[in-house]
Parts: C-alpha cells; sequence; structure tokens
C-alpha cells in the first residue's frame, strides 16, 4: 500500500461526511501531518477523535468561517506554523438547500456563493503561496454533479456556486502548472451525508443500484491526491454511480 507519509494536508468541511471522509482515508494512507477545519467546532472535534482512535494520527482542528479572506489567511498561516509545509488541500466545506428558484432570496444566494465559491477561492490563493515557495502540493476542490445537470431538488443557487467551482479550478489549474501544483475537481453525484439526510434519493435512479457514500468521494479524492495522479490537472473526477456519464 503506498503511504502519505511524507505529506501534509488539510481539509475543509472536515466536520461534514465527505470531508471526514477524506481526513480517515488520509489517516489510514499515514498521513504526516493533518489540520481539519470546519466552522462547526464540536463536530470537529468528534470527527478528529474518531480519527485518531481508528488510526493513531492525530489532527490539528481550526474552527473558522471560511467567508471572510482574513480567516482564510489566517487558517493557512495557522496550519503551516503546526504542519511545517502544506502538500495537500481539500475544499469539501459548503452548503445547499432544498427548494425551486422562489425560495431563493439575495441573502441566500450570497451565502452560498461566499462559501461554495468565495471562501474556496481564497483558501486556494492563500495555498498557492506556500505552494509556489515549495514548487509542489496539490489542490481537489469539490464541486458537484448539479453543476452540470443544474441540480433536481435544490435552490438555483447552488448547481450555480459548483459551476463556478469547475471553472475556477480550470484558471487555478493554468496558475499553478508552472510550480508543479495541481489542481482537480471532484465531482459527487447523489452520496448520503448531513447535507442530503432530508433529500429522499432513490436508489433506482442510479445506474450502480446504490447511493454513495463519503467513502466513495474520498477514494478519488486520495488517488488525486496521490503521485498516481502526478500528471493530472484542470481535470474533473465524475463520483456518480453512473447517474450521469457526461
Ligand atoms: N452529499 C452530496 O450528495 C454532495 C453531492 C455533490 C457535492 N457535494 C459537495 O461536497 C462537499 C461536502 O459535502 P457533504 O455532503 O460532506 O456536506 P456536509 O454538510 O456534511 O459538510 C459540509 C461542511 O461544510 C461546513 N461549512 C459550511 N459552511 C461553512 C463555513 N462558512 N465555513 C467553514 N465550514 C463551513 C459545514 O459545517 C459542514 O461540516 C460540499 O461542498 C458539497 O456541496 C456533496
Amino acid at each position: 500500500m503506498f503511504t502519505l507519509e511524507n505529506k501534509t494536508a488539510l481539509i475543509t468541511g472536515a466536520a461534514g461526511g465527505i470531508g471526514a471522509a477524506c481526513a480517515l482515508i488520509f489517516a489510514r494512507h499515514k498521513i504526516g501531518g493533518l489540520t481539519l477545519t470546519d466552522v462547526r467546532k464540536e463536530n470537529l472535534l468528534h470527527s478528529a477523535s474518531q480519527i485518531e482512535n481508528e488510526t493513531g494520527v492525530k489532527s490539528v482542528c481550526l474552527d473558522a468561517d471560511l467567508r471572510k479572506e482574513e480567516a482564510d489567511t489566517a487558517l493557512i498561516a495557522e496550519a503551516v506554523k503546526r504542519m511545517g509545509r502544506l502538500d495537500i488541500v481539500v475544499n469539501c466545506a459548503g452548503i445547499s438547500r432544498m427548494g425551486n428558484i422562489y425560495s431563493v432570496n439575495e441573502e441566500q444566494w450570497d451565502l452560498t456563493f461566499d462559501i461554495n465559491l468565495k471562501g474556496l477561492f481564497f483558501i486556494c490563493r492563500e495555498t498557492f503561496r506556500v505552494m509556489e515557495k515549495q514548487k509542489d502540493g496539490c489542490i481537489i476542490n469539490l464541486s458537484s454533479q448539479a453543476a452540470r445537470g443544474g441540480g433536481i431538488l435544490v435552490t438555483p443557487d447552488y448547481p450555480s456556486s459548483k459551476a463556478a467551482v469547475l471553472t475556477l479550478t480550470k484558471s487555478l489549474a493554468k496558475a499553478g502548472a508552472p510550480n508543479n501544483i495541481r489542481v482537480n475537481t471532484v465531482s459527487p453525484g447523489l452520496i448520503t451525508t448531513e447535507m442530503t439526510t432530508t433529500y429522499g434519493y432513490d436508489p433506482k435512479t442510479v445506474p450502480l443500484g446504490r447511493i454513495g457514500t463519503g467513502e466513495d468521494v474520498a477514494g478519488a479524492v486520495l488517488f488525486l491526491a496521490s503521485d498516481y495522479a502526478s500528471y493530472i490537472t484542470g481535470a474533473c473526477i465524475d463520483v456518480n454511480g453512473g447517474i450521469s456519464m457526461i
């Protein structure tokens, strides 16, 4: 089994289903340093303690609201201070809501874009400052099946923000390539997490016949974070059980 012993990682949204699964799979692969961040401090500490119980890997836990540029700058600086370097960043923090076009007001629109796109951008920009000096690193951004399909149960701000993540990732991949910074996207389909507990997904709509798990997504993230993906940048891996094959 390959290991991530010589690498360190920061995961946003690490109190959530997909973020926690990514943290666990990195820990199972003996990551050298792990920083977990989320706005929900209690849940973050719970994720970290489960990971430590199973793998022995201790995490640095930093609670922060990613909507503010200064918070993102401080977060990356603190992660580097605590771990020495930063090789992998996984941007899982995000929100979505059920509804239709009439259930979106200006406040919700701004909140969705502030978290799903603006916060993600500033995390990436601050990460670039570190990785450019290292001449190495990789970032994995979570988009969504909804980015290309428009979404089915969610309000339209969500797929719009996730489509922007796909495009932003390509811009960043071009900006990072000269310094060997790879930037890729993972686009999950229907995944059982807290975000989707009320959505009532029907497994019969999925060609592989089941709803996905955080572990399904984490496997793709692990691959992109590994040296096996060293020639992959600006790409998107769909993890959706075949629900869309565009
Ligand atoms: N679950 C799915 O079916 C699915 C499908 C496609 C894409 N995604 C994407 O995958 C990512 C992870 O989703 P998940 O299913 O684990 O959801 P989740 O709700 O379990 O986790 C999201 C995490 O983001 C955190 N967060 C929200 N606002 C924040 C803020 N301002 N600052 C810091 N952290 C904040 C939340 O506290 C939460 O822990 C999201 O970007 C989501 O859009 C999920």
